[in-house]
């Protein structure tokens, strides 16, 4: 695996001129993100040696590099998913490739489903913290040399990052939420009673990516942000059929506030 990353990472150096000192995981409410990247320099996934081929045809993904603003980044168009059939090695890779590339801080977005009844569709939501029902990316042998055996998670999102959100978002005149995001495997959405049951153990929204990331980059200490667009309600006597389409159309709804809020926040880091 050591072997791997450096391959990877050196391959990056030889193509791309950017430094990044941030890595932007796209997800669902980001994608317009990329267009506020100026200078890009772009590598498909499919061409970078040791990245997950995608199995999904026309979604193979792009790393962008570039600046946003004042700072440096590297983002990650597209995301593997466990469901796909990645492994957690696989979903987890390029994190360990921007830690090599020496990224400082790790911006993630993601879709939920709100289970705090409070929540109301189209919400954005600050993880604060988040429940794994995924299998955990560490599991097997440990590189000592990428982090310790037994990873302390008292603070997988930074206070700090989570204080420069809020004060951005005060500014901004947007509204965000703040809760524990459960993570799952999905594919299926939840029955009923299975969003019940993850407001009873402390959960305030559900999704299927973004916590195998935030180990890893915790595990390669680095500083996390994540922020989830809440687009549909698994809230009793709210609960309608949900659809990858209508997820996808609250996520790109959201999408101009998410945008601004992460570029403005990078400009007080
Ligand atoms: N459940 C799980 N994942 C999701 C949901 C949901 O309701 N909405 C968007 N991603």
């Amino acid at each position: 695996m050591l072997e791997n990353i450096k391959e990877t990472a050196n391959f990056i150096c030889s193509k791309i001129k950017t430094k990044p000192e941030i890595g932007i995981i796209l997800g669902t409410g980001l994608g317009g993100l990329v267009n506020k990247i100026n200078n890009q320099e772009i590598l498909e996934y499919a061409d970078i040696p040791n990245f997950p081929v995608s199995t999904v045809e026309g979604h193979s993904g792009r790393l962008i590099f570039g600046e946003l603003g004042s700072k440096n980044v590297a983002a990650m168009q597209g995301r593997f998913h466990f469901y796909e059939g990645y492994d957690m090695k696989q979903v987890t890779f390029p994190v360990r490739v921007m830690k090599e590339l020496n990224i400082k801080y790790l911006f993630v977005s993601n879709a939920s489903g709100g289970v705090n009844p409070d929540f109301e569709t189209g919400d954005l939501m600050i993880l604060r913290d988040h429940i794994n029902l995924m299998p955990n990316p560490l599991l097997g042998k440990n590189y000592e040399e990428l982090g310790v055996r037994f990873l302390d998670m008292s603070e997988a999102y930074s206070k700090k990052l989570i204080a420069v959100a809020d004060e951005t978002a005060a500014e901004l005149g947007i509204k965000v939420q703040h809760g524990v995001y459960v993570g799952t495997t999905g594919p299926t959405f939840e029955t009923p009673s299975e969003y019940r049951y993850f407001r009873i153990i402390g959960g305030d929204a559900v999704g299927m990516s973004t916590v195998p990331e935030v180990i890893v980059a915790r595990h390669s200490n680095i500083p996390v942000f994540a922020i989830s667009i809440i687009t549909d309600l698994g809230v009793e006597g709210k609960i309608i059929e949900v659809s990858h389409e209508e997820v996808q159309k609250v996520g790109a709804a959201a999408e101009v506030k998410m945008t601004e809020l992460i570029r403005n926040m990078l400009e007080k880091l």
